[in-house]
């Protein structure tokens, strides 16, 4: 795929991999950067014209409405917003766990919902969905989260059937453990966020359809493809 005169919209593009998307797309020549962002204050100076605050929580559908309205015109959708809640199946609360859902889950599904129409207008477009290796299997400790990128991953593959006629191509990207503040507790290896959004932007580019974006999550795709259930019980063994 060719970005040059393309336009991407990102979300929760202030910070952490967000961000660093968004400057990938700059460094590799998109037209136009629609930077979603909570609270546009928060935004930081990409010092680039091509980049268009947007003011959008997904979770809010007067948002996500009035945003559909302000990009009539948007070739990529990338939606990267998350939370993560620590949590134990178990014990959490129906507002912890929905509070995983109403981000992952269903504030990526109403964006998909409110940006389809306007890709199929124009014939076409690209979705990428932000899932995560925990949408693979469960990883103990944040089991709500991991239940709202598995709803995610579901989503992600039943947009790709129900699109891939309107010319609507979707992509599932499942990062590993990435530096970012969501990840600052876990006492993993990670990846740099920077090298993250760069395979997740070469990755739209030559058009692959599930993106591994850091050595870890390359590592774990090729165990998860070839024993589902080695998986699951590689993420078990960490509740020790
Ligand atoms: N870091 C990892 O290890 C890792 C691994 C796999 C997958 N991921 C996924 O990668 C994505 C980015 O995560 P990250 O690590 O960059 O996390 P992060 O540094 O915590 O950033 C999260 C971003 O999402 C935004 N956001 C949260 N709720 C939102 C909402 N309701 N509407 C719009 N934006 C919202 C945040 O905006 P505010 O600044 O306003 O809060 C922020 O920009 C997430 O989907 C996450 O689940 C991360």
């Amino acid at each position: 795929m060719n970005i040059q005169e393309k336009s991407v919209l990102i979300t929760g593009a202030n910070r952490g991999i967000g961000a660093e998307i968004v400057r990938a797309f700059l460094k590799y020549g998109i037209g136009k950067v629609y930077a979603g962002v909570r609270t546009l204050s928060s935004l930081p100076d990409f010092n680039d014209a091509r980049v268009i605050p947007v003011q959008l929580d997904i979770t809010k559908p007067d948002d996500v409405s009035a945003a559909a309205r302000q990009i009539d015109a948007v070739d990529i959708l990338l939606n990267n917003a998350g939370i993560m809640n620590y949590t134990s199946i178990l014990t959490a609360t129906t507002a912890e766990l929905s509070a995983d859902m109403d981000v992952s889950y269903y504030g990526t599904v109403r964006m998909m919902q409110a940006f389809a129409p306007l890709m199929e207008k124009r014939g076409g477009g690209v979705i990428a969905n932000v899932v995560s290796v925990v949408g693979l299997a469960s990883v103990p400790g944040i089991e709500g989260y991991s239940a709202s990128k598995a709803a995610l991953f579901s989503a992600t593959q039943a947009a790709r059937t129900a699109l891939k006629s309107k010319n609507i191509r979707v992509i599932g990207v499942f990062p590993g453990p990435i530096d970012t503040d969501m990840a600052k507790n876990l006492p993993l290896d990670k990846a740099s966020p920077a090298d993250a959004a760069e395979d997740i932007v070469k990755g739209i580019i030559a058009d692959q359809e599930d993106i591994y974006p850091d050595p870890t999550s390359k590592q774990l795709s090729v165990l998860w493809g070839g024993n589902p259930k080695g998986l699951e019980q590689f993420f078990a063994a960490m509740a020790g």
